[in-house]
């Protein structure tokens, strides 16, 4: 469909406009920005957030994750492609288990809540619980989930008394301190700290996920955590030391790594 603005020397000056700020894929941008602006005022205030180096996705409001749209607001984390490695792992383990209703998964820093929403997607009949710590995350994931069941607070501490899930899923932050300044200015300036710093090693959040895990998995679920290459080993020793049986998970496709931690 034809946008019923700008002229098209506007749509050119806009993709000139958007190159020379960096982005590579000017034209693709353009239209996105298009497709989401209701006027041409709002074309030109998104166009400014854009070329200031917000991500595109919290632009227009949405990403593009696993298949799905993903409502994504300022501020919060955008779901990754190496994520959706995650979401095939948990979609087979739950859809392994899905005899019933009774299928339930966690998504533990859910962010968005895309991890949960594509995994839904995908094994339609999964119930989600969803927890984040940062309350625009939680806003942002009541558009995505079931609103009722996404919940404010420190990992597995607003869940439902007594409450266990098949698959726990957790892309925690995992970066360490010291290599948030490396990252690119769009997460770095534009994702909140609390979704990318994991402390000193990176595995701060995640050993805490790790630990708390033994009482929230029903008897021979998983946990997965989403981590680096460089960081693996780390991770699946830290769910070893804690009991829990370790596969670790590559997809050089997306650049994926997940360690699979199974409840025996
Ligand atoms: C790397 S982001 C991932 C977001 C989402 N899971 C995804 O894959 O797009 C990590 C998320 O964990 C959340 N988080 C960090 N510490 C947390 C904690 N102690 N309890 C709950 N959520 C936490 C952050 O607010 C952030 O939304």
């Amino acid at each position: 469909m034809t946008h019923p603005f700008p002229e098209p020397a506007a749509t050119a000056a806009l993709v000139a406009r958007l190159r020379a700020a960096g982005c590579v894929f000017a034209e693709d941008e353009a239209a996105a920005l298009l497709d989401a602006a209701g006027t041409p005022d709002e074309l030109a205030s998104m166009a400014v957030r854009r070329i200031g180096g917000e991500p595109l996705e919290q632009v227009i409001g949405w990403a593009a994750f696993d298949g799905i749209r993903v409502r994504v607001l300022p501020g919060v984390f955008v779901p990754r492609l190496r994520t959706t490695l995650l979401v095939r792992i948990a979609a087979a383990s739950a859809a392994r288990s899905v005899d019933s209703a009774a299928t339930r998964i966690f998504d533990i820093g859910c962010g968005s809540g895309g991890i949960g929403a594509a995994v839904a997607t995908r094994v339609p009949g999964v119930e989600v619980w969803a927890v984040d710590v940062d309350p625009d995350a939680v806003a942002c994931a009541r558009l995505n989930l079931p609103p009722e069941r996404v919940l404010l607070g420190d990992l597995y501490a607003p869940l439902p008394d007594g409450l266990r899930a098949q698959v726990i899923c957790a892309n925690a932050p995992y970066v360490p301190t010291d290599a948030i300044a490396l990252m690119p200015p769009e997460a770095r300036d534009h994702e909140h700290r609390v979704a990318l710093d994991g402390g000193p090693d990176g595995l701060t959040v995640q050993r805490r996920v790790i630990a708390g895990a033994g009482t929230r998995l029903v008897e021979g679920g998983s946990l997965l955590i989403e981590t680096s290459r460089a960081q693996a080993a780390l991770t699946a020793a830290a769910a070893t030391a804690a009991g829990l049986i370790v596969t670790i998970h590559t997809d050089d496709d997306v650049e994926g790594t997940v360690v699979e931690a199974r409840l025996a």
